[in-house]
């Protein structure tokens, strides 16, 4: 693939996931556009500007989910928008203002952005597993979770499940609003995200995706279920990260005595078609401890 010459926008480049975006966009040859909330925040930024390529191809703006019209500017002229941008945050005080509204709002508000400038082809949105799955409908072992699987709204409200909420609203309105202004959609739909990390100084607070990371190479009892970065085999994670680093502080126990089952499996058919390999978990936990490591996060 060659981005020589083509202008993509992406939103809330400062993330975990936007920053490897970011880079692989650069090294594709693209033009980038990035939004930050604060462009003066070097914490936010010195990591962008510091990758190949940026000097000449990335430009920096701002822009503000809730601000009606802020991503205007960094959207005009993009033959493409990767929309990244949102909290990653599982419970608040008000979570209908701070997780559901931001999700939401905040994609609309991007994505009129996108429909006022009609020489965009292509939003590629990054939902989440959280948008699949969470629909009260039955779930066993044999069940192939795939993108039919939407969840249902008014299953995560009454379960109080307002990132799920958040994130199943905001795909499903991008649909709606994309198809309606003839704009191509693909959406993005990970389980939980590891990897490293390419931020100099990674937000470290409830709503920083590295947490779960975090907290498990630190020893944090956590619930001992299945994470979707993981099929089946994700069982022996623990084990894996203690033959490669037999000094990591790792949970001895979980806070269930048994280990639940798999309850469904996830479809990898559509990544897999657009030529996705998936790199081995093994690999992922190894570079994760790495970049931690990297960056004075853990003693390992
Ligand atoms: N990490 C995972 O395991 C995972 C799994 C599935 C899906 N996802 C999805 O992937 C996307 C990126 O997540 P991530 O893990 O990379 O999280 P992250 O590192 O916390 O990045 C989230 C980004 O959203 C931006 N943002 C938050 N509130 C905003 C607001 N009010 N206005 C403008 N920007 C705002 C932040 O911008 P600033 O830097 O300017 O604060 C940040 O860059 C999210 O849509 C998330 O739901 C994540």
């Amino acid at each position: 693939m060659n981005g020589k010459g083509k202008v993509v926008c992406v939103t809330g480049a400062s993330g975990y996931i936007a920053s490897w975006l970011v880079k692989q966009l650069l090294q594709l040859g693209y033009t980038v556009k990035a939004t930050v909330r604060d462009p003066n925040d070097p914490k936010k930024t010195e990591h962008l500007l510091a990758l190949d390529g940026a000097k000449e191809r990335l430009q920096i703006f701002k822009a503000s989910l809730l601000d009606e019209g802020s991503f205007d500017s960094a959207v005009d002229g993009c033959d493409g928008v990767f929309h990244t941008a949102s909290p990653v945050l599982l419970s608040s005080n008000d979570p209908q203002a701070d997780i559901v509204d931001l999700a939401l709002k905040g994609t609309l508000n991007v994505l009129r952005s996108c429909a006022k400038v009609p020489p965009i082809r292509r939003v590629i949105v990054t939902s989440s597993m959280a948008a699949v799955s969470f629909n009260g409908k039955h779930l066993s072992p044999d069940v192939m979770v795939d993108e039919t699987w939407f969840s249902d709204p008014a299953f995560c409200e009454k379960s109080k499940l307002w990132y799920m909420l958040g994130k199943t609203l905001a795909e499903e309105a991008a649909w709606k609003f994309l198809e309606e202004n003839r704009i191509d959609m693909v959406a993005i739909n990970p389980g939980m995200v590891i990897g490293p990390l390419l931020q100099s100084q990674p937000t470290l607070d409830s709503s920083s995706s590295v947490m779960p990371v975090l907290n498990l190479v630190n020893g944090v009892k956590i619930p001992c279920k299945t994470y979707r970065w993981v099929d089946v085999r994700d069982v022996a994670n623990a084990h894996i990260l203690r033959e490669l680093y037999p000094n990591l502080n790792l949970p001895e126990e979980y806070t269930e005595e048994k280990a639940s089952e798999p309850n469904y499996q996830v479809s990898k058919e559509r990544a897999q078609s657009l030529g996705i390999t998936y790199i081995p978990l093994e690999v992922s936990l190894k570079d994760t401890v790495e970049s931690l490591k990297e960056k004075n996060l853990i003693n390992a």
